[in-house]
Parts: C-alpha cells; sequence; structure tokens
C-alpha cells in the first residue's frame, strides 16, 4: 500500500511509522530525516536546507521534490511505501501526484493524525531522538531505561534544534497556512483518513491498523 502520514509538528507521525512499518513492511520515508542527513552530511542539498529547518520553516519545493523522486523510484518501493513529512505544500502535492503517475506508484491512503495544540506543545518541548539510529523518546511518555542513553544502539541523546516553543509557532503557522490546503486536496480525492492521535500509541496505533487493515 502506499500511505501518506501527515500532521503537525510533533503529532506523532515518526512515531506511528516504526508502528505501521513494522506491521505492514513497508519502507519509512521521512523527507525530515533525509534532510537532516544531508545536513549532517554538509552535503550541497543539505546546506541549502539547514537555516530554513532550524528556523522551524519548509525547505523550498524545488530543494525537496527531486529527491522524493529519487527515493520513490528505488525498488524497495515496488510493494509500497510510508511517506512522512511530504507533501506539504500544495506544489509538493501536485508533483507527487506526478510522480505516482511517472514511477506507477500513486498515493492510495492518506492518514491525518489530529492533536491539539496544549499536547503538542509538551511532545514537542519533551522529545529527545537518538542521533545515530533515529530512535524517538520523550522524558516523560516514553523514557529511556538509562536517562539519555538510547536503549536500541547506547548513543546519547540529543533535542532537535527546531523543538522549542518559539519555532512551533513558525512551524504551526506554516502548516495551518501551507499544509491543511493539501489535506483538502486529497480530502477532495476521497483518500483521507482522520486519526485522534492525542491518545497514548497503542489507543492511537489501533486506529490506524484498523483503517490500513481495512483497505488492504
Ligand atoms: P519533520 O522531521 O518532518 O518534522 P515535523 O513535521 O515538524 O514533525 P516532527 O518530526 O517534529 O514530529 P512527528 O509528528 O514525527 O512526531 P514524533 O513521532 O517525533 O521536518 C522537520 C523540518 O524539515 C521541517 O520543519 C522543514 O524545515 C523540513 N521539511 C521536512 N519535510 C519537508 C517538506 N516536505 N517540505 C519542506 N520542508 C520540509 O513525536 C513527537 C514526540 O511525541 C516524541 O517525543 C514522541 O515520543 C511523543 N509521542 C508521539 N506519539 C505519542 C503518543 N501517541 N502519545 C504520547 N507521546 C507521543
Amino acid at each position: 500500500m502506499n500511505i501518506l502520514i501527515m500532521g503537525p509538528a510533533g503529532a506523532g507521525k515518526g512515531t506511528m511509522s516504526s508502528h505501521i512499518c513494522a506491521a505492514f513492511t513497508v519502507p519509512h520515508i521521512s523527507t525530515g530525516d533525509m534532510l537532516r542527513e544531508n545536513v549532517a552530511e554538509g552535503t550541497k542539498l543539505g546546506l541549502q536546507a539547514k537555516a530554513y529547518m532550524e528556523g522551524g520553516h519548509l525547505v523550498p519545493d524545488e530543494v525537496i521534490n527531486g529527491m522524493v523522486e529519487e527515493r520513490l523510484a528505488k525498488d524497495d518501493c515496488a510493494g509500497g511505501y510510508l511517506l512522512d513529512g511530504f507533501p506539504r505544500t500544495l506544489v509538493q502535492a501536485q508533483e507527487l501526484t506526478k510522480i505516482g503517475e511517472r514511477t506507477g506508484r500513486p498515493v492510495q491512503v492518506v492518514l491525518v493524525l489530529n492533536v491539539e495544540r496544549k499536547i503538542l506543545e509538551d511532545r514537542i518541548t519533551g522529545r529527545r531522538i537518538c542521533p545515530k539510529c533515529g530512535a524517538i523518546y520523550h522524558v516523560r511518555n516514553h523514557p529511556t531505561k538509562k536517562e539519555g542513553i538510547c536503549d536500541v544502539c547506547g548513543s546519547s541523546l540529543v533535542q532537535r534544534k527546531d523543538d522549542t516553543l518559539e519555532k512551533l509557532d513558525a512551524r504551526m503557522e506554516e502548516y495551518e497556512r501551507l499544509t491543511k490546503p493539501v489535506i483538502d486536496y486529497y480530502r477532495n480525492m476521497g483518500l483521507v483518513y482522520e486519526i485522534d492521535a492525542s491518545k497514548n500509541q497503542d489507543v492511537t496505533f489501533e486506529q490506524v491498523k484498523k483503517v490500513l487493515s481495512d483497505l488492504a
């Protein structure tokens, strides 16, 4: 199945993605993770993206569209994919429709995670991530066994530079203005399934699993 997962910053897209990929065996393609890897490696694309990301702003469409097409054309996407963080503008959504036609891999279902602002603030400020393996934790909701150390690979955890309340304001403003119209674009195509993602991970995943199992 070709799946999109959407929702505001901190809604739990990355967290739900790891559950979905384990249960439905599709590759997880996160444009945020891909961009962060490029920034860490100091590639040309990473240098173009860095300031936008750290300011909580979207990276320009032309930087990101080519990166996504290249990734979706890879062999591991032949049996389906889970795209997280793309598209975030109408231009990206229209481009993804064309990519779907060119690759024969169109979007089939769009999961929209809904969470109220107060909960997002808590999730963003409490999030810690592993810079090595990408595991996602939260200081209260999902703590590590040993404080500050990744349970999976033993690396020291870090806080993302955009995980502040000030940057959340900028991210939410762009989400409302630029990304909400993308949800309407897919709603008009009959592909949108709304998920109440304010509950804990297990309860949230039960809703997701039901939608995907019914469609499979
Ligand atoms: P990206 O990495 O995609 O960030 P985002 O959309 O802001 O989403 P987050 O990663 O912050 O949150 P999430 O929903 O994945 O939540 P998570 O699962 O971690 O993008 C970063 C930047 O890259 C963008 O700002 C932009 O600059 C650029 N970019 C990326 N794609 C782009 C594009 N297409 N176009 C242009 N620019 C682009 O969970 C958050 C926390 O909550 C965690 O601590 C977790 O443990 C906890 N948690 C999660 N679910 C639950 C739950 N159900 N109950 C309790 N706690 C939970």
